[in-house]
């Protein structure tokens, strides 16, 4: 028996459930549902409005390839309007652009995981802003940035965690860049590592407007196969970040995962039928590369439904060290190394966004 099966049929995965219905969107809404309910939150529903206001400039940038440009951005809240920023790194071209929006872990600096010179030199325009300038990435009771704008029903198990909170936001990044007329509609991604490549899924299965959508060493609660997973399980992760998620999600903890309605190839099939890619690092035993390999495996029959090709696995069999699988809808590469985002897989996502 492959790898594959082998493994799928040891974890006892809940079905994905896209073959047994003719309306695949519906399923898809569906499975948006179980995964606000039950880990991430409810998004609230309100409509937003964006506006942006330009605070740096430089319109030769990179020998004159392309331009970068700060801006303030300011949206609406239930509670007021609330302002972050965004900075913008596009390569100058007659035609529109392929955009990465890119949820970061640091504040505006020119290296924090991006090689933004080697982004736009591929023609692809890059647009980041910092997840705490969304709200704090910590335990603070909802209290900072964006969090107590939005009322949260203190009776409820699924109020919207952070990831949710951080995954709105590039939303309103994305209504934002939108309005620049610069970028092809079909080539907009949206990606995150680690606890924010777990944002990057979440924001893509909410957002059809994000076409593709990056995940790197997302891990746990992200691209990872929760049942059978090494390294990180629920209980740890509801212990030390349970403002990640709403609530109900510790209640999954120990042997109750067998009671969990879901499992992670349901985020990365929320995303069909768009595309997605998982990065995996060789060394990350915390987020279990095989799991992430797993989970776009598992994720592929949504895509089939579809009549797309889903995952593609060379013989059945897990990846090497250095290889990628990107023929099909879902991508996967295994990256040697530790977790951390780097160049090589930054080559990956920008070679798949430009198949
Ligand atoms: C911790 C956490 C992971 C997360 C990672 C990160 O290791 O346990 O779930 O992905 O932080 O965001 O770097």
């Amino acid at each position: 028996m492959s790898f594959i099966s082998e493994q799928l049929e040891l974890r006892k995965l809940p079905e994905l459930g896209f073959n047994k219905t003719a309306d695949l969107e519906a399923r898809r809404l569906e499975i948006v549902d179980i995964l606000s309910d039950n880990i991430y939150g409810r998004t609230p529903n309100f409509k937003s409005e964006v506006r942006a206001e330009k605070t740096f400039g430089h319109e030769k940038c990179f020998a004159g390839h392309a331009f970068h440009r700060n801006y303030k951005i300011t949206v609406t809240t239930p509670g007021g309007d609330y302002s972050f920023p965004l900075a913008l790194s596009c390569p100058k071209s007659d035609k529109k652009v392929p955009l990465i929006v890119y949820i970061s872990f640091n504040p505006e600096t020119p290296s924090g995981f991006t090689p933004n010179e080697e982004i736009c030199e591929r023609g692809v325009a890059l647009a980041k802003f910092c997840y705490t300038d969304i709200t704090a990435d910590r335990y603070d009771d909802f209290a900072t940035g964006i969090a107590p704008l939005f009322p949260r029903d203190e009776n409820a198990t699924n109020n919207w965690g952070k990831l949710g909170m951080w995954a709105w936001a590039a939303s309103r990044a994305l209504d934002f860049l939108l309005t620049l007329d610069l970028f092809d509609a079909d080539k907009i991604a949206v990606c995150g590592h680690s606890r924010l490549g777990k944002t990057a899924l979440w924001c893509a299965a909410q957002d059809t407007r994000f076409k593709y959508v990056f995940s790197n060493n997302a891990g746990c609660s992200g691209d990872a196969i929760t049942r059978g997973k090494q390294g990180e399980d629920i209980s740890v992760i509801t212990k030390v970040f349970n403002y990640w998620f709403c609530e109900k999600y510790h209640e999954y903890s120990g042997d109750a995962i067998s009671d969990m309605p879901f499992d992670q190839h349901f985020l990365l099939a929320a995303c069909s039928p768009r595309k997605v890619a998982v990065g995996a690092s060789s060394l990350d035993i915390w987020a279990d590369p095989e799991s992430e390999y797993l989970c776009c495996a598992a994720a592929s029959p949504a895509w089939e439904a579809y009549g797309l090709p889903g995952f593609i696995a060379r013989d059945d069999r897990y990846a090497e060290v250095g290889e990628s699988f990107d023929d099909g809808s879902v991508a996967f590469h295994n990256r040697e190394g530790e977790h951390s985002p780097c160049r090589a897989d930054w080559k990956a996502y920008i070679d798949f966004l430009l198949k």
